[in-house]
């Protein structure tokens, strides 16, 4: 039985009417109270628009018929590139986008993905055991038509920064900075930025992030943290810059592997503590996979279905991607034992959920699923746990963009749509590069059954930042049947107007497709200001976002 309580309940109704109604956020008749304080003098630092970055692996379909459809293709593009993607990309405001990998990135020649593109080879993709049969030959065989040119000239359309991962497992340090040099020299200057201007791109591409390697501990070269720290500085050391700033990201945990986070730390500072200021940001993995309520860790077993969920499932999921929060502040901790200045900033660049197969859009694309309200929910808490540690996170890719995992966009030949995920970017886009304030959320909890035993979950989360007068509140309601009424109060100044963004929909399994591409699309909402407040409802399942003039 889903219920709220231990706090004021505005209308009473029966426990029955609120179980007959689980799979329905519209139709519940009651609402709860809850008040929230943005408190405009305590700022907690700038909200790093890098948060608001994605991720693009050579994976299945995400850049052969995702990306890159090529330049005769019927489907409209831009040089190759998918144009309804660079247009939908536009309205986001992308900070960073990073490739090839993820694992690929760790079995990838960048020198195959550049010159001529007739003389490009054909390589086997590392996804490749897992393709079907019946996929496409370029999602098992990489034909490097989409390479280094391609990506950066995404990158310039959807007006991203570029953040590539580098190999650390099989290729040689030195292929790492003649792969900085082709990408980075100034035209004229050496024989890649030669070959580069042939190909067509004469200035260069100033790329500023770097990752060393991927999952080093696993996929990326199977290290001990130690022997990682020690490829790293490697890597890392006197990489010529051509006179634009390098921010190298190393390979750090997966979720609460904090011996894999102290091992790097306290090797790396064995050379002196001088050694971190070669390093940007610790790369943080972490993906909410494992819905089976504490029964299993088996990666095939622990996985849940995209769509076919109950309530218990929509709260198992948020509860796993919560704990996010708990390795942002765990690892900042053990970092900051040893890197004492904090140097080093975290890089969550992967993060979002993992279904088991069966859910795709484009029958046999691996790793692909279809986002419901419930991957809303969950981005748009995931992204308000980043801009409450804005001190912390430096840089954050949900993967992955397109036709992966939590991905914003699907495409399939011709066809296009944005996926509720994609929408919550598009909300909280106004926060990058904002003053995170600190905000005080008071809330019932949300009780409910997990398989014979009593669990809750919090019942309201959300983070708030502003550029000078403009404030804005971001925010989501996990319930999935119960409205709540908050009375929102502004400490240090007084609203002029509120105008807000609501996302919910009938159903918490709706999710949109290429038939129905608006199933689950924001709608302006009103908001009515009073005195040193607002009150504001947020609807069961929703996420919010407001934005608030102040006088
Ligand atoms: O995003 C899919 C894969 O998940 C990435 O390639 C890897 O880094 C992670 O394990």
């Amino acid at each position: 039985m889903i219920q709220r309580r231990d706090f004021l309940r505005v209308t009473a109704a029966t426990a029955g009417l609120a179980f007959a109604r689980k799979f329905s956020p519209l139709a519940s008749a009651q609402s709860s109270i809850a008040s929230i304080e943005i408190l405009l003098d305590e700022p907690l630092g700038t909200v790093a628009p890098e948060i608001y970055s994605h991720f693009v692996e050579n994976l299945s379909g995400v850049i052969y018929d995702g990306i890159w459809v090529g330049e005769k293709s019927k489907v409209p593009n831009v040089n190759g590139i998918r144009k309804e993607l660079v247009d939908e990309m536009r309205k986001i405001n992308p900070a960073l986008v990073r490739f090839p990998g993820g694992c690929f990135a760790d079995s990838h020649d960048w020198r195959d993905g550049v010159g001529p593109v007739d003389k490009r080879p054909r390589r086997t993709n590392f996804w490749a055991a897992g393709e079907s049969p019946s996929a496409p030959a370029a999602h098992r065989y990489d034909p490097n038509r989409f390479g280094t040119n391609e990506f950066a000239q995404f990158c310039k359309l959807i007006g991203a920064g570029a953040y590539l991962a580098a190999n650390l497992r099989s290729l040689p340090a030195e292929q790492f900075y003649q792969w900085v040099e082709y990408c980075n020299s100034p035209a004229g200057s050496t024989t890649l930025a030669d070959e580069r201007a042939a190909a067509g791109f004469k200035e260069p591409f100033n790329v500023q992030y770097w990752g060393v390697g991927n999952e080093s501990w696993g996929c990326g070269g199977n290290f001990t943290a130690q022997e990682y720290a020690v490829e790293y500085r490697r890597f890392a050391t006197w990489v010529p810059e051509y006179g634009s700033k390098l921010s190298f990201v190393a390979s750090g945990p997966n979720e609460n592997s904090w011996e894999w986070t102290r091992g790097f730390f306290e090797e790396v500072a064995r050379k002196g503590k001088n050694q971190f200021r070669d390093i940007y940001g610790w790369a943080l993995h972490h993906y909410a996979w494992n819905l089976s309520r504490g029964k299993t860790k088996d990666w095939e077993k622990g996985k849940g279905d995209a769509l076919q969920f109950e309530p218990v499932d929509w709260y198992e999921l948020l509860r796993e991607g919560d704990t996010m929060e708990s390795f942002i502040t765990g690892h900042w901790q053990i970092m900051g034992e040893i890197d004492t200045d904090h140097h080093v900033k975290l890089v969550v660049d992967e993060w979002g959920p993992w279904y088991r197969p069966g859910s795709e859009l484009t029958h046999g694309d691996q790793l692909e699923q279809l986002p419901t309200l419930r991957d809303a929910v969950f981005s748009g808490m995931t992204l308000d746990i980043f801009n409450r540690h804005p001190e912390k996170v430096g840089v954050a890719c949900c993967a992955q963009l397109i036709n992966c995992l939590n991905s914003l966009y699907l495409a399939h030949e011709d066809k296009f749509c944005v996926t509720p995920v994609g929408h919550v970017f598009a909300m909280y886009a106004a926060h990058q590069g904002g003053e995170g304030l600190r905000t005080v959320i008071s809330s019932p909890e949300i009780h409910y059954d997990r398989d014979g035993k009593a669990a809750s979950f919090w019942g309201l989360r959300g983070s708030a930042s502003r550029h000078d007068k403009n404030l804005v509140l971001t925010a989501v309601n996990p319930d999935v049947s119960q409205p709540l009424e908050a009375q929102i109060t502004i400490r240090g100044a007084k609203p002029k107007s509120a105008k807000a963004m609501v996302l919910t929909a009938p159903d918490i399994h709706a999710h949109n497709t290429f038939a129905q591409r608006e199933a689950v699309a924001p709608k302006t909402a009103s908001s009515e200001v009073r005195g040193s407040g607002l009150n504001f409802h947020f609807p069961a399942a929703s996420v919010v976002k407001l934005e608030i003039e102040l006088a």
